[in-house]
């Protein structure tokens, strides 16, 4: 969380540190601030909100001239979002100025200390006690700024992505990782650096970059190269230099009003993408290297443990009806943040799936360590091409969704839905624990997926007129059964996330155990009654929520008429194999979600106190 972005060079720092603080504002939006030096004069404007905001203020505040910038989108840890909080921060000397996503842990210790040698505070965060460390450290030592913040570094506890510049030496930029991801674009000819949380903002000034590992920091100095050093024990470290394979139209909105919709439209797109060269429907066979080269593990193995964190968890729960119903393989599903913290039994015989868009989830990511460190084979599913997930597991399989910017999840769901079903198809089929016509059917249907969907997308203004009548609801419930239970805790997670509305989703023969209690005239229920998920049991609990006047948006499949003589209203989806239903019933329950928040008023692709990486635990 948080994003950071900074540049050295040639050009006007200014437009480029706020284009790409506005593609990193998925990472925090609570406030914004900006630094330039134009070699006389640092410059700084900050505000409490958003890089919008930022940019009202800083046409009051500041000129905007400089050959060297750092900028910062916060989501707040230490201190409230207000300005003074909002990052950069300037040393006490007025030299030093940083940016910090993270949280350094033993700030407080670390403040006493400088308080006692004179040091003076202005916001309640960590990040200036960062700052002022390096400062003093620089100061005691009579070294230079690279020195001193790797000096610095070695005292801190917590997690780190800072960028930092002392404005007496304007062509450098100190950088430095350790939980938080840092990229680092490399203009032609050594003439101008950028760095950012991901390689978003430098994109279409550079093709090559190089991603900092955890405990690394680097000097970048114009007309020099980037020299990596460990940050513990300065060793240096050769730059793996790599070719960016993002484009300026992926992370654009390309005429949707919102990246939220625009993702959910791309999801047919999203869907090929992943299976594309893997799904072989012609020779009836699934080619995933990650899985293949590992298929012993694979085969040997005694459980499956599937660990992630909100949308990618679901997509878990998803794939623990699939593995355990294809491959025969029991199959558990963590909290990553429960996972890790609670002893658990893990032994040379399970497999870890970690799950993840970013790759960078900091409670996934732990929990990864904590399996490695049992003797656990880790197998990551991210989004993220380079991400600290994918590189920090021993085998993976990207979703290739493209990158994912509203703030809640869409695309990347239905992609980590269709590589987790390859996965338990080719494990099937090695274990023999399906038959061949059914092996056959599910790889046809799976390959029809992306067309369903299209075609499902067409609901869209149906879908928007349901929103209309109930978007004023305090309340909703979402139900489903077996592979479609994930999906409903999914549903009632999107409308939460960007409505506010309280949503709660349950496996629809629970409600009978509790929320039924919730239900009448004014409880929106939406029911998840496909065809062939326990379908007559899903219709038993429509009757239930009907005799208590509860309002039913059921999700049916094509043709149904038994729930549309029940239900309040219905949403048509294709028919499909049930296993792979959630990648079509998950569509209307996404577009529901975006129109009532959106009717609500709310901003959809930046939804209030959350943010899309969560580096922090
Ligand atoms: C945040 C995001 C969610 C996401 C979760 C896990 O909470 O807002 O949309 O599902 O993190 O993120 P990951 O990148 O690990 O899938």
């Amino acid at each position: 969380m948080c994003g950071i972005t900074c540049y050295v060079g040639h050009r006007e720092a200014y437009p480029i540190i706020i284009n790409g603080l506005q593609r990193l504002e998925y990472r925090g939006y609570d406030s914004a601030g900006i630094a330039l030096y134009d070699g006389d004069n640092l410059k700084l404007s900050k505000t409490k909100g958003k890089v919008s905001d930022l940019l009202e203020r800083v046409e009051k505040e500041i000129t905007t001239e400089g050959n060297l910038g750092i900028g910062h989108t916060r989501w707040a840890t230490h201190g409230v979002p207000n300005d003074v909080n909002a990052h950069p921060h300037v040393s006490q000397s007025g030299d030093l100025v940083i940016i910090h996503n993270g949280i350094i842990e033993n700030y407080d210790t670390i403040k006493k200390e400088l308080i006692k040698r004179g040091y003076s505070f202005k916001s309640d965060t960590d990040t200036e006690v960062l700052v002022n460390l390096i400062e003093e450290v620089k100061k005691q030592n009579g070294v230079m700024l690279g020195k001193a913040v790797q000096i610095a570094l070695n005292q801190v506890i917590g997690a780190y992505a800072i960028a930092v510049f002392d404005k007496t030496k304007p062509n450098e930029i100190v950088v430095a990782r350790l939980g938080s991801p840092i990229a680092i674009g490399l203009g032609k000819d050594k003439s101008e650096y950028f760095v950012a949380s991901d390689a978003s903002p430098f994109i279409e000034y550079t093709k090559d970059a190089v991603y900092l590992e955890d405990e690394e920091m680097a000097i970048i100095r114009l007309g020099k190269d980037v020299k990596i050093r460990k940050i513990q024990d300065d060793s240096l470290v050769t730059p793996d230099i790599q070719e960016l394979q993002m484009n300026l139209e992926q992370i654009e909105k390309g005429g949707y009003e919102h990246f939220m919709l625009k993702e959910i439209h791309e999801q047919p797109r999203a869907i090929v993408d992943t299976y594309r060269g893997r799904l072989l429907l012609k020779q009836a066979i699934i080619k995933m290297a990650g899985v293949e080269d590992n298929m012993k593990k694979f085969l040997n193995a005694d459980r499956i443990i599937i660990v992630a964190c909100g949308t990618s968890w679901h997509a878990g729960l998803v794939a623990e009806y699939i593995f355990e119903d294809f491959a025969r393989v029991p199959v558990e599903v963590e909290y990553a943040s429960e996972f890790r913290y609670r002893n658990p039994i893990i032994t040379e015989k399970d497999i870890v799936i970690a799950i993840s868009q970013s790759g960078e989830t900091a409670d996934t990511l732990a929990a990864i360590k904590l399996a490695k460190s049992k003797g656990a084979f880790v197998f990551g599913v991210c989004n993220v091409v380079g991400s600290s997930i994918a590189r920090e597991t021993d085998a993976g399989a990207y979703t290739h969704a493209g990158p994912e910017i509203g703030v809640a999840s869409t695309k990347a769901f239905t992609t980590q839905i269709t590589v987790l079903t390859l996965i338990a198809l080719r494990l099937s089929r090695a274990k023999g624990t399906m038959s061949s016509s059914d092996y056959r059917m599910h790889l046809q249907e799976l390959e029809l997926i992306p067309k369903k969907v299209e075609e499902l997308l067409k609901i869209d203004e149906h879908v928007k007129y349901i929103s209309s009548i109930y978007k004023d609801a305090a309340n909703f419930l979402y139900l489903g059964r077996g592979f479609n239970f994930p999906v409903a805790l999914e549903g009632a997670l999107k409308l939460k996330e960007i409505s506010y509305i309280h949503a709660e989703g349950y496996p629809a023969a629970e409600m009978k155990h509790g929320p039924i209690a919730l239900i009448d005239e004014n409880m929106p229920i939406v029911v998840i009654a496909t065809k062939r998920g326990h379908y007559e049991k899903v219709v038993s609990n429509i009757q239930e929520i009907k005799s208590r006047k509860g309002q039913i948006i059921a999700v049916v499949t094509e043709g149904d008429t038994q729930v549309k003589e029940i239900a309040d209203h219905v949403i048509e989806i294709p028919e499909t194999e049930e296993a792979l239903t959630p990648l079509l019933t998950t569509i209307p329950l996404q577009l529901l979600s975006y129109h009532i928040a959106v009717m609500r008023g709310c901003n959809v692709d930046q939804p209030r106190n959350l943010a899309k990486s969560v580096t922090v635990e």
